[in-house]
Order: structure tokens, then sequence, then C-alpha cells
């Protein structure tokens, strides 16, 4: 269940400041020196000290992480991910990426979402949270949108560029379209060759 939560917590001041520093490094490293290959193994050794990283993993320009509000929920990138240009992952709610993620260009996911339904001021509403985990292999197409409420994208599923994911995706699912709706499943026995693009199935 997604949790609700409106009061700052004690440890307020110094989240704000691990975040603000967070955030500040996150800045720097988005200029575009940390994109040539070699130096941008430096950027991802300075994120590791914020964020668990696994191995051989990249994350190009313009990729922030951030969290919104002062839950401490934790953010873990598996090996062998690649997360283009300018992906803004909102991990207030806490991510989990698998190994083999893909996330494609501008492609934005949020775990937090505000509760705004009756017509007192939205700041003084509270906010929900919850987790999310990205399966093994998965691949989030370019300016795919994933919203709060969805807490798993399984297992090697397809989100189509520019999807808007409400609910979760199964296993090897292929979802494309806003909402996002289950178009097919990946197989096991279709191979994917250039003499048998997938626009010929
Ligand atoms: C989702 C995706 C993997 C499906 O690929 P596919 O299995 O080859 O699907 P097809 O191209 O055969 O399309 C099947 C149908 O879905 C539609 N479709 C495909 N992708 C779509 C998308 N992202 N949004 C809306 N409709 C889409 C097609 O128009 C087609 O509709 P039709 O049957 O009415 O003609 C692919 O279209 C996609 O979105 N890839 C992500 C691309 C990307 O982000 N690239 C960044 C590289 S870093």
């Amino acid at each position: 269940m997604p949790v609700a939560s409106k009061d700052k917590p004690s440890n307020y001041t110094s989240w704000a400041m691990s975040e603000i520093v967070r955030r500040f490094v996150q800045i720097i490293l988005s200029w575009r020196l940390f994109s040539i290959p070699g130096i941008n193994s430096i950027k991802i050794a300075i994120l590791r000290l914020f964020f668990k990283i696994g191995k051989k993993t990249s994350i190009l320009n313009g990729v922030y992480f951030e969290s919104h509000h002062a839950i401490k929920k934790p953010l873990l990138i598996g090996k062998n991910v690649a997360i283009s240009e300018k992906v803004i992952i909102d991990y207030t709610g806490g991510i989990e990426i698998g190994d083999e993620v893909w996330i494609s260009p501008e492609a934005l996911i949020y775990t937090h979402d505000h509760i705004a339904l009756s017509r007192d001021l939205k700041r003084k509403q509270n906010i929900r949270h919850s987790s999310l985990t990205i399966g093994e292999d998965a691949w989030i197409g370019a300016r795919a949108i994933i919203l709060p409420s969805v807490r798993k994208i399984g297992r090697g599923a397809i989100i189509g560029a520019g999807s808007v994911v409400t609910q979760d995706v199964g296993d090897w699912e292929i979802v494309i379209g806003n909402p996002a709706k289950k178009i097919w499943e990946r197989s096991e026995f279709k191979k994917t060759t250039l003499d048998n693009p997938p626009s010929q199935k």
C-alpha cells in the first residue's frame, strides 16, 4: 500500500542538507565533460558515494536522481544498467533497478504523489509514496512516464516510447500508449534478426 505522510520528521534538516549536496554534485556531474568515455567512469565513482550502483552501469548526461521529501528510501541500481540522457528518477518511495535494465532518453519515473483531493491548499495536504521495482532486463522507452501508482515493472518488460504507465507491468509484457496497455509479450521462441525485423511479425 502507498504510504501517506505530511509531517516533517525530526531529521528534516540533515535530510535537506544531504539532498542539497546530492543534487549539487549531480548538477556538476551533468557537465558535458563527464560524458566523455573514461571521464564518465569518474562520474559513476562519485555517484557511488551517494547511491548503490552496480558494475558496468552507464549514466549519461543530464540524469537526475531526486528525493522530494524527507523520507529516507534507497535507490539501488544493478549491473550493466544503461540510463540515457535527461532521465529523471524520483526515488522518494525507494527504487530498485535490476541488472541489464535500459532507461531511454527523457523518461520520467515518479514514486511520490500529492494528495490534493480537497479544496484545501495543496501544500497542506498529504503526499503519498510507494516503492518501485524494475525487473532485470526491462526497457523503459524514450519519454515514457512511470506514475507513482506503479509498484512493479516486471522482468524483461518493455515500455513503449512516450507511454504513460499507470499500473504494474508483468514479466515480459510489452506495453504502449496512454494509459499504457499490453500489446504482446516477449517470447523465448521469437528471435529478432535483420532478416526478421519486428515490424514484419
Ligand atoms: C514498444 C516497442 C518496443 C514495440 O515495438 P514492436 O514490437 O516492433 O512494435 P511495432 O512497431 O510492430 O508496433 C506495433 C503496434 O504498436 C504501435 N506502437 C508501437 N510503439 C508504440 C508506442 N511507443 N506508442 C504507441 N503506439 C506504439 C504501432 O503503431 C503498431 O500499431 P498498429 O498495429 O496499429 O500498426 C517500440 O515501438 C518502442 O516504443 N520502442 C522504444 C523506442 C525507444 O525508446 N528508443 C530509444 C532508444 S535509446
